[in-house]
């Protein structure tokens, strides 16, 4: 790849102006080109030559059909440095000092950043009781229509669940829609289980008690993505489901208690669950953020909790910034109620809401559940792809279908 000498920035630091440009560009090399300094589109953004060279977009340091990676980044010299640089219409263009010379989108270059300091991610609604309206779908829609799905898939990440009517009244009714996204996640209950009352019940779940907002098998490992709870009866007295969004709360806490919120961000209790054939156990915080400092994921499951016997002073911390905490999931301004209904379901993220239900009484009917877990990356997957296809937007190796294992 060449362009004009001319046109080049020059290692030491030597600054160039683009004549043309569809974005207004200029760059810079510092520490001898071990960085690329850019401005464009009103942002200053620095970038390691390493960086730059292990993501160079072209065909022999990229497989053109998979986008993975052909060269072995590790053995990259530290030493790497850029020699050239120069912004041309809509382009960087960088020569290495490998011999390397490559360009990039600058839109590309200036959408891959972890500079942004939100709270969560960025398109996410959080909630609480004043929520206008449930995010809704028809199941008839989302399984014959592609922009039904995106748009039900959509709202399930910009909310954190969505209420689908008319899903048929029978065992696996929900299975036909899983299939439109996902593989359904099998456990040791099973894919697609009861959630009734039955005698000798192996978890609260399967009885009348009510429940206390709580996120679904902390001690599995992963964690189930989305639950799938699908309404084949509801006629008990009670049996009412409450959502709480578990990002608000935890945004709250930050907000009212920031040592509070930092405690239950460090510290991991475990999670347990056993029966007669079966022994889970994983760990991990009741607040857990990504490592831009993002809410990820909240756990709560006051049933399974096991905290380990840590030092007085830091358990008095952790049960006080707790009890915040659950006052918070289950205060009612953070509440949202419902009923579910014959053909109803709720499709749930595990890693961000709090769901629970009112105690029921069985003389006044049958309440009879299903539910199903389907694995967060597969859905998120679906919205991606299909976002694309919708969209008009080809996807570097779409003609192509993994056949065999990803290793
Ligand atoms: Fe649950």
């Amino acid at each position: 790849m060449s362009w004009p000498a001319s046109q080049a920035v020059t290692n030491p630091c030597q600054q160039w102006r683009a004549p043309f440009m569809f974005i207004s560009a200029d760059v810079e090399l510092k520490d001898e080109g071990r960085r690329l300094i850019l401005h464009a589109a009103g942002q200053r953004r620095e970038f390691a030559a390493l960086w730059l060279r292990e993501r160079a977009p072209d065909d022999t340091t990229l497989d053109t059909r998979t986008g993975q990676r052909l060269i072995e980044a590790a053995q990259l010299p530290l030493t790497l440095c850029a020699e050239t640089a120069s912004c041309e219409a809509d382009s960087l263009h960088v020569r290495f000092s490998d011999g390397h010379a490559t360009a990039y989108a600058l839109n590309d270059l200036l959408l891959d950043t972890d500079a942004d300091h939100a709270e969560v991610e960025p398109g996410l609604r959080l909630w609480d009781a004043g929520l206008d309206a449930l995010p809704q779908a028809t199941f008839a829609s989302a399984l014959e229509d592609d922009g039904a799905l995106l748009a039900m898939l959509e709202d399930l990440h910009r909310y954190g669940f969505v209420k689908v009517s008319g899903v048929p009244c029978e065992a696996d009714g929900m299975q036909p829609l899983i299939d439109r996204i996902g593989p359904l996640r099998r456990t040791n209950w099973g894919g697609i289980a009861d959630v009734k009352s039955v005698a000798n019940a192996f978890d609260l779940t399967m009885t009348q008690r009510g429940l206390e907002p709580h996120t679904d098998n902390p001690y599995r490992d992963p964690i189930p993505g989305y639950i799938w709870l699908h309404c084949l009866s509801n006629a008990a007295d009670g049996g009412d489901s409450t959502l709480t969004d578990g990002f608000m709360a935890a945004q709250r806490l930050k907000a009212e208690a920031p040592e509070d919120f930092a405690c239950l961000t460090r510290l991991s209790p475990r999670f347990r669950y056993t029966d007669a054939t079966t022994d889970l156990e994983s760990e991990g915080p009741l607040i857990e953020l990504d490592s831009r400092g993002r809410l990820a994921r909240v756990r709560y499951s006051n049933r399974t909790e096991r905290i380990a016997a840590h030092d007085a002073a830091l358990l008095e911390r952790y049960y006080a910034a707790r009890q915040r905490f659950y006052r918070l999931i289950t205060d009612e301004a953070l509440t949202v109620h419902l009923k579910l209904g014959p053909g109803d379901m709720l499709i749930m993220d595990n890693y961000r809401l709090l769901h629970g239900r009112t105690a029921y009484q069985l003389e006044g009917g049958v309440r009879h559940l299903r539910q199903g877990y389907v694995d967060r990356d597969s859905t998120a997957s679906r919205r991606r792809v299909l976002g694309a296809q919708l969209a008009g937007n080809a996807r570097p190796g779409a003609s192509h279908t993994a056949q065999g294992v990803n290793p």
